[in-house]
């Protein structure tokens, strides 16, 4: 029992189950199904967080209804798939935790592109962010559907999962009928709260009626909706407190935040957002019914927050999402008092990225996703140990550093500064990056307990690189800005307008209110740029972001260019789609000319005050030729090779050392 922790884990009765302790995974699409069927990377996923701890998972949506027949979906709606569930089942509790199917339907949701064909619905009415407009569902449909979700529930039981949770949040179709905004039917599942809720409350009672005890009924209810018109807190209340009038056949609740609408973002709040944005808000929904189990969830990211939203009355239960993506052994390493072992997550949502671009999950901290031994990470040893010497202390030098390490290899790092973390630790410096400091403290962590020598504080050339006699060498050295086309030499090196990277420092240094306004040509797109940006607003009086793409932001995933949107809005940032800088020469009227992409007009931003650029970057990769030319076995890793995304960088990384 964790004397840190002791309510936290500590065993609970739920639906005539006993959970180990109180951390449950909450659902998350894997996009690691395929043909409706479990994959090897399913199961390991699944597996490792049971391993690693938890006391129940609750699965990504499970196809309940021959009409929820997608490949990323397993299939429970007839019995052919039968032995696959029970695999998927028996992974999890052979490894001592509970699996809770979820039951879902998008309804007419969707977030990419496009319109979400063969979509049902409440009432035909546009989604609010794919303007999906769906099939309304009859009555006869709905019973039909129900009686089908009941059954496979039944299906689900039979092959060991211990419940089922509904999801009803989110915009997806049970909220969909919940929400006065969606749902304009005027028939026993319209109208009033009672037949808004009735879907819901039917499924709930037929589910109970087929499943019996012991099984677990978990629902997943919305907060706040953030649609004007939807469910907001007050709402949320109400069906909370109609729902639980049949509270003896379901066995606990917990809330989703945001729908398919221009509040997509809150579903998952990232470090803009103040920590665990909504317990206050649980707390106030538990008072609907106090004897209901409730589940706390959102933006919880480490044990003391889970113990506190326990013991303060919060809650019973606690739903993690992204962080047991980024560490399935949380659990463990809270209960074993080993904190400083987790790799947290740093609520950057790329996980959410990786499924909806459709590649599976992955994790930028966390390069390990759905591999064999997830949880309890012990690599076979190189069969020859070779001394590695990598010169880069961002985090590609230190994942390499850390992954060699754990492999046997000997391994010492060259660094020209006492520093670590590269351009991540920049960004960990700006508005919303702080969690980013979790990559790299966790690699730095990891490589000293490892044994991993640091040489800090001189730039390495090639005969320090050769003195220390490497069998290989990884070049870690990252990127440096590009000069922009529209910027001559003599420009670049006045050093008036200098890159964001340049730039941001200074920023950070400095509290004062300058006047005038301040220019970002942005041709990066990527989320550091727009945090530059938020700090150009607070330290100057206005701000203009000009590109020559159509909209800022573009490659950011949708859930957080929302937020980003938000912000600059908040802050009254200007934004100059489709142009770029044309002529520097009016600057000696304090004026820049920009172009339209299109059609050549030119539009002048006066008052300017500083311009600086994200532009794209290039790979610092100075040493490469030199230890070739010397011999050397070298190999470029992370931005020294192409620069990318911190994702890229860290499986990158990890994928070269591990091979070694
Ligand atoms: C990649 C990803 C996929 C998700 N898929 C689902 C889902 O299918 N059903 C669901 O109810 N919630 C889903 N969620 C939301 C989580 O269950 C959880 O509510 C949310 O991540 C907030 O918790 P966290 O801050 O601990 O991550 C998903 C979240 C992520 C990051």
């Amino acid at each position: 029992m964790s004397l840190k922790y002791p309510t936290l884990f500590s065993p609970v009765a739920l639906g005539g189950h006993t959970l180990r302790n109180r951390i449950l995974h909450a659902s998350i699409v894997t996009k690691y199904v395929q043909n409706g069927r479990s994959t090897d990377k399913l199961l390991n996923y699944y597996r490792s967080r049971a391993l690693g701890g938890v006391a129940a998972i609750v699965t990504e949506p499970i196809a309940m209804t021959a009409h929820n027949r997608i490949p990323t979906r397993l299939r429970a709606w007839d019995d052919q798939n039968f032995d696959d569930l029970a695999r998927v089942a028996a992974v999890v509790n052979e490894a001592g935790a509970l699996l809770i199917g979820q039951v879902q339907d998008s309804g007419r949701g969707r977030h990419s592109v496009g319109r979400n064909d063969g979509a049902v619905g409440a009432s035909a009415l546009p989604d609010d962010l794919s303007w999906t407009v769906p099939a309304v569902l009859t009555q006869s449909q709905i019973q039909q559907m129900i009686d089908d979700w009941a059954d496979a529930s039944l299906r689900l039981k039979k092959a060991g999962f211990a419940g089922v949770e509904i999801s009803a949040g989110h915009g997806h179709l049970f909220h969909q009928f919940l929400s006065p905004w969606s749902n304009r039917r005027t028939d026993v599942y319209g109208g009033d709260l009672d037949g808004r809720t009735k879907l819901l409350r039917d499924l709930v009672s037929a589910i109970r009626e087929r499943c019996g005890y012991p099984f677990i009924i978990g629902l997943k209810l919305p907060g706040d909706d953030g649609v004007p018109g939807g469910v907001d807190l007050t709402l949320a209340r109400e069906i909370a407190d109609r729902m639980a009038h049949q509270s003896d056949q379901f066995d606990y609740w917990t809330w989703a935040w945001g729908a398919h609408a221009r509040s997509l973002y809150k579903h998952l709040p990232d470090a803009h957002a103040e920590r665990h944005p909504y317990l206050h808000h649980i707390r106030e929904l538990r008072q609907a019914q106090s004897s209901m189990a409730s589940g706390a969830i959102g933006y919880i990211t480490d044990p003391n927050e889970c113990e506190t939203a326990l013991t303060d009355g919060t809650a019973d239960l606690v739903f993690l999402g992204r962080p047991l993506i980024t560490d399935p052994a949380f659990p463990n390493k809270a209960s074993e008092d080993r904190e400083a072992d987790i790799r947290y997550c740093v609520s950057c949502n790329t996980c959410w990225r990786s499924i909806i671009d459709g590649a599976g999950l992955e994790c930028d901290n966390n390069p390990r996703v759905g591999a064999k031994d997830e949880h309890d990470w012990r690599p076979m040893k190189a069969l020859e140990s070779k001394h590695v010497v990598i010169v880069g202390t961002g985090v590609a030098g230190l994942e390499a550093a850390y992954t060699a390490a754990k492999h046997g290899h000997k391994v010492t790092v060259l660094g020209d500064h006492e520093r670590f973390g590269g351009k991540t630790k920049l960004h960990a410096h700006l508005p919303g990056g702080e969690n980013l400091s979790s990559v790299y403290d966790y690699q730095f962590t990891m490589a000293k307990r490892l044994g991993v020598v640091f040489a800090l504080g001189r730039q390495a050339v090639a005969d320090d690189v050769a003195a220390l006699e490497p069998d290989v060498v990884l070049l870690a050295t990252g990127a440096k800005a590009l000069l922009p086309s529209w910027m001559d030499a003599d420009w670049a090196e006045s050093g008036l307008i200098p890159s964001i990277r340049e730039l941001a420092p200074q920023l950070l240094a400095r509290s004062d209110n300058t006047p005038g306004r301040a220019v970002l040509v942005d041709q990066d797109h990527t989320e550091m740029t727009y945090a530059v940006a938020e700090l150009l607003a607070k330290r100057f009086e206005k701000v203009t972001i000009v590109t020559s793409r159509e909209r800022i932001a573009h490659d950011v995933s949708l859930i957080n260019r929302q937020g980003i949107y938000q912000r600059m809005h908040d802050l009254g940032v200007e934004l100059l789609p489709n142009h770029e800088v044309h002529d520097l020469k009016a600057l000696e009227n304090a004026e820049l000319e920009c172009v339209n992409v299109y059609n050549g007009a030119v539009t002048r931003l006066d008052d300017i005050a500083i311009i600086t650029h994200a532009s794209s970057r290039t790979p610092r990769d100075e040493l490469y030729q030199p230890l070739l030319d010397m011999g050397f076995d070298v190999r470029l890793v992370g931005d020294s090779r192409a620069p990318r995304s911190l994702l890229a960088t860290t499986r990158e990384a990890y994928t070269v050392a591990s091979a070694l």
